[in-house]
């Protein structure tokens, strides 16, 4: 095959493509379907999770209108985040990922698509929805919502655990905490299109100890599971570590694991007592198994010496949210053993803590942190040999602000200045949004160098 591209050299063997010919070998096709599901989870984070996570609390304290709207406002917001920002973003890479983890052929878009159209269109209705509509057409359009977002997510945990049980080799890491997410995809898939039917009968909310435990389930079971499990196979890596082993992986993923069942058991028609004591157990071992995933997983302190040297950089949201995953850890330990001895619901202040330690610094710096490093959409400049400029800078520094903020408001909440709290959360609710749209420009800018970076690669 010689020509003007042609860089063969006397005495070279040539090799006629495909080398392979095996009917099982995955041909080397760009699948870029997972950009669907990043954009999308931008898209509503920016203009739903977390521009709510600013008005919220302006308009607790009258400073903006929408007061008597606030418990509404609020579970938009924590659906807009869970199942639009995280649950996109995981379900996303996940589709994307675990395939080629498992040596697998990639997952067609005639597949992606009808998911990512049904997770992303449920989310958004369901937030533009419910924190103005009264009334049955509201509720109506609610249930639909949610059965149409509840079928989205059987979606992928049906392809997920297709893909996971025809895994080449068995037994890592990444595979359990991958099984353990995707069984938690399944059950959240039910409750999704459940909570709806409930909020009907209760003035459009879904009713606190569902909405609390449903929200415990999602974040640590079905995006926490996958947060562990992709860190696993490859940031320890990253800081010149061996992954973590199996044998050693396995207790605190069952500690975890069985900690968000419990919490989910607390449903069942117990006594009170017991159903607050099972709760509480359930947080504690979940938050403990936190603090041991954090540094076997990922990574606490350390140099990614083993990254590009423009790549290090985006290292810095992988310590900082395992750190942030500790936090959350303790904070959950703490709940979680007072819930258990005072048999009732108590320590709010700790669980709204623990929720944003996870929430904005786990799962938010981790997704930051990861796309960077992992997305084939920051490939080129993830090769680039220059420093990375001060809007690539500012995310990481407005996302600790608004991380030390936000945990930081919620633990001292029950001593302070309603007032000053609640404008020092819409603080850090700017300064995550901030950070967020800097990132979706950076994605942007990304996705359309893409064409030309590849011609000059290719050149
Ligand atoms: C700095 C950014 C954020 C701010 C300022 C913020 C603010 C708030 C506020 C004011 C509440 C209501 C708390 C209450 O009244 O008890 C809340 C609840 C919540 N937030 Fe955030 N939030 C942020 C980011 C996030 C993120 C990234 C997630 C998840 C990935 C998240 C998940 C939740 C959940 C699940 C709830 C409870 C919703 C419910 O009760 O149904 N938040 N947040």
């Amino acid at each position: 095959m010689a020509g003007a591209g042609d860089r063969s050299r006397k005495g070279d063997i040539a090799l006629a493509p495909p080398t392979v010919k095996s009917p099982e070998t995955v041909p080397a096709v760009e699948d870029r379907t997972y950009l669907a599901f990043m954009v999308s989870a931008l898209v509503i984070a920016v203009g739903l999770g977390f521009a709510f996570a600013i008005v919220i609390p302006l308009a607790a304290v009258d400073a903006i209108p929408g007061a008597s709207r606030v418990p509404w406002l609020t579970q938009a917001h924590g659906w807009a985040q869970l199942q639009g920002w995280a649950g996109l973003f995981v379900a996303g890479m996940g589709i994307r990922i675990i395939p080629r983890f498992a040596g697998r052929r990639p997952i067609g878009r005639s597949i992606t698509l009808p998911l990512v159209t049904a997770l992303a269109g449920s989310v958004i209705i369901r937030s533009v929805v419910q924190p103005w509509a009264r009334g049955s057409w509201g509720d109506e359009v609610l249930v639909a919502a949610g059965a149409v977002g509840g079928l989205g997510m059987l979606g992928v945990a049906a392809v997920l655990a297709v893909t996971l049980a025809r895994t080449r080799r068995r037994g890592n890491p990444w595979e359990l905490f991958a099984w353990a997410g995707t069984a938690w995809w399944a059950v959240w898939a039910i409750f999704t299109a459940v909570a709806p039917i409930r909020a009907a009968d209760n003035f459009g909310l879904t009713p606190g100890v569902l909405d609390d435990a449903m929200t415990w389930m999602v974040l640590l079971g079905a995006v926490g599971n996958f947060v562990w499990g992709v860190q696993s196979r490859s940031v320890p890596v990253f800081f010149g570590r061996k992954p973590p082993k199996a044998r050693v992986i396995i207790a605190p993923l069952v500690l975890y694991n069985s900690g968000i069942v419990l919490v989910m058991l607390s449903l069942a028609e117990w006594a009170p007592a017991t159903s607050a004591r099972l709760e509480g157990a359930g947080l504690a071992l979940a938050g403990f198994a936190s603090l041991v995933l954090a540094p076997l997983c990922g990574s606490i302190w350390g140099q990614a010496h083993r990254l590009r040297p423009r790549a290090r950089s985006a290292s810095r949201f992988v310590i900082a949210g395992n750190i942030a995953g500790m936090t959350g850890g303790v904070l959950l330990l703490v709940a979680g053993i007072h819930t258990f001895a005072e048999g009732s619901i108590v320590s709010f202040h700790l669980r709204d803590a623990a929720r944003h330690a996870f929430g904005v610094g786990l799962v938010t710096m981790l997704i930051l942190g990861m796309a960077q490093l992992i997305a084939p959409v920051f490939a080129m400049s993830r090769a680039e040999d220059r420093g990375p400029s001060l809007p690539e800078r500012l995310p990481f520094w407005l996302l600790i602000g608004a991380v030390v903020l936000r945990v930081g408001a919620g633990i001292v909440r029950e001593t302070s200045d309603m007032d000053l709290l609640h404008h020092t959360i819409a603080l850090a609710g700017t300064m995550a949004w901030l950070a967020l749209l800097l990132f979706a420009i950076a994605v942007a800018q990304a996705i359309r160098r893409e064409p030309q970076m590849k011609a000059l690669l290719a050149g």
